[in-house]
């Protein structure tokens, strides 16, 4: 996969100032939920048919994971895939080692499934996610029998001999993440008995919908302040019809560039409206954006709406740090968002952003600043104070294998007064290929 870092041939892309955005696009498939459906379809007897699959670098990488485990995983047209599974414990040892590319929910996820049988899986990725923690993953699988040895300070290349059968685990996450809560979920699919996981903050609920979509028993239940989530082991999963929504994360970046730029009038249809990933459009509401949630519909077990948004002037506002866990990928864009805003937008409990594709809020803070943005890094967040209209632009941004990065500077690059030059688009192909085509369809423009 070419990357920045990894190959000498990065592409440069330069966003331009732009007036106002208008018309109709459909988000593309949500990333968590392209993931899960391939896993789980692979622990199927029989067909799941999926619509709407996110056809993006990451969830390829997976798709080829479940391939080399020996489930058939089938694209029939666009976003149209078939998975013919093998029933849970009916994987087989892949014969190389499996490369996850960029994919952070991939690898993570997969580590769980691997943690469920007695052969050995290797994994590995790109630059970014083999300087990734996967400790936060290794941890509960080893408890539950696995046995993991990784790089050091747990980073891949690793592997891992599941055990047959892991032992049912009660876990209380360390941290908010739904990769972590997914991961020990996948291998209690394996398990004897219940597995229950203990969320103190809650995060997105995508696993817990499909299990019970696929047919598994998952109760969830508040206790003291906490989710408490169990799984029923050793299930039998039958295929289902699934239609990804559009990912409210992708969804971020047209939405940000045409609330910020009056006159605007942009319709983003088929967004996930899960209550666990709409805490950007909820801020963004709180900043006098203008959005319309529209139609909202039931999709297989996901909400759904269209989203009608006008351009406008915003105000920078305090976020809540609980808000974190609905719109943790969310804060790079509206960074950008709060840099054309009046006054200040705080920005806190964003620790797990220095641990993703990059150090987000290190990058998100020096490339603001480099294009004439008041920005203060915080060691868990940020503030940035805006000045009501367009931020100067006119820097040059390394995106450090990280597409939310690259993504979020080019929507700077059509809100600012001058230019703004990405180092590479590469990486925008792991969660957004059509990225550019489908802001220009909306008026943006973009040059190399
Ligand atoms: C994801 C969970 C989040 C998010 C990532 C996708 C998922 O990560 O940042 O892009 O699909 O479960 P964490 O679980 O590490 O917070």
């Amino acid at each position: 996969m070419p990357h920045a870092e990894d190959s000498p041939s990065a592409h440069p892309v330069e966003a331009r100032p732009c007036e106002a955005l208008h018309g109709r696009i459909a988000a593309p498939g949500d990333k968590s939920i392209s993931h899960r459906t391939l896993i789980l379809g692979g622990l199927t007897v029989g067909e799941t048919a999926v619509e709407g699959l996110l056809e993006g670098e990451d969830v390829l990488a997976t798709a080829q994971a479940m391939r080399a485990y020996g489930a058939q995983v089938e694209r029939v047209g666009a976003g149209s895939w078939r998975i013919h599974g093998c029933g849970v414990g009916g994987l087989h040892e892949p014969e190389d080692v499996l490369d996850m590319g960029n994919a952070g929910t991939g690898l993570r996820l997969m580590m769980g499934l691997a943690a469920g049988y007695g052969f050995t899986s290797f994994f590995t990725g790109d630059a970014s996610l083999r300087r990734r923690p996967m400790g936060r993953v290794a941890r509960p699988l080893e408890r539950m029998g696995a046995t993991i040895v990784s790089r050091s300070r747990d980073r891949a290349p690793l592997a891992i001999t599941g055990a047959v059968p892991p032992v049912a685990i009660d876990y209380a996450v360390p941290v908010p993440s739904a990769q972590v809560k997914s991961a020990v979920l996948l291998a209690g699919l394996h398990a004897p008995g219940a597995t229950t996981i203990v969320e103190r903050e809650a995060t997105r609920d995508h696993s817990e919908r499909m299990l019970r979509a696929f047919g598994a028993q998952v109760g969830v239940e508040a206790v003291d302040g906490a989710t408490r989530i169990t799984l029923q082991g050793q299930p039998e999963l039958r295929p289902t019809a699934i239609r990804v929504p559009g990912d409210p994360s992708s969804a971020a970046f047209p939405l940000v560039a045409a609330a910020c730029l009056p006159g605007s009038q942009v319709t983003i249809t088929g967004v996930g409206m899960n209550p666990m990933r709409i805490g950007l459009i909820e801020t963004l509401i709180e900043m006098g954006a203008d959005i319309a949630v529209q139609d909202p519909r039931d999709e297989g077990g996901e909400l759904v709406a269209d989203l009608f948004v006008r351009g406008g002037r915003l105000r920078g506002v305090e976020v809540p740090a609980h808000r974190a866990p609905s719109m943790i990928d969310e804060y790079p864009v509206l960074s950008v968002a709060a840099a054309c805003a009046q006054g200040h937008t705080v920005m806190t409990g964003l620790a797990e952003l220095r641990i993703k594709e990059s150090d987000r809020l290190a990058v998100m803070a020096a490339g603001l600043a480099a294009n004439g943005v008041a920005v203060e890094e915080l060691e868990d967040g940020m503030i940035v104070t805006g000045r009501g209209g367009r931020p100067a632009g006119g820097a040059t941004i390394a995106t450090h294998l990280d597409h939310r990065i690259a993504m979020s500077f080019l929507v700077l690059g059509l809100l600012a007064e001058q230019p703004v030059t990405i180092d590479d688009i590469a990486p925008v192909a792991t969660s957004f290929p059509g990225f550019l085509d489908l802001m220009s369809g909306l008026g943006a423009r973009f040059g190399a």
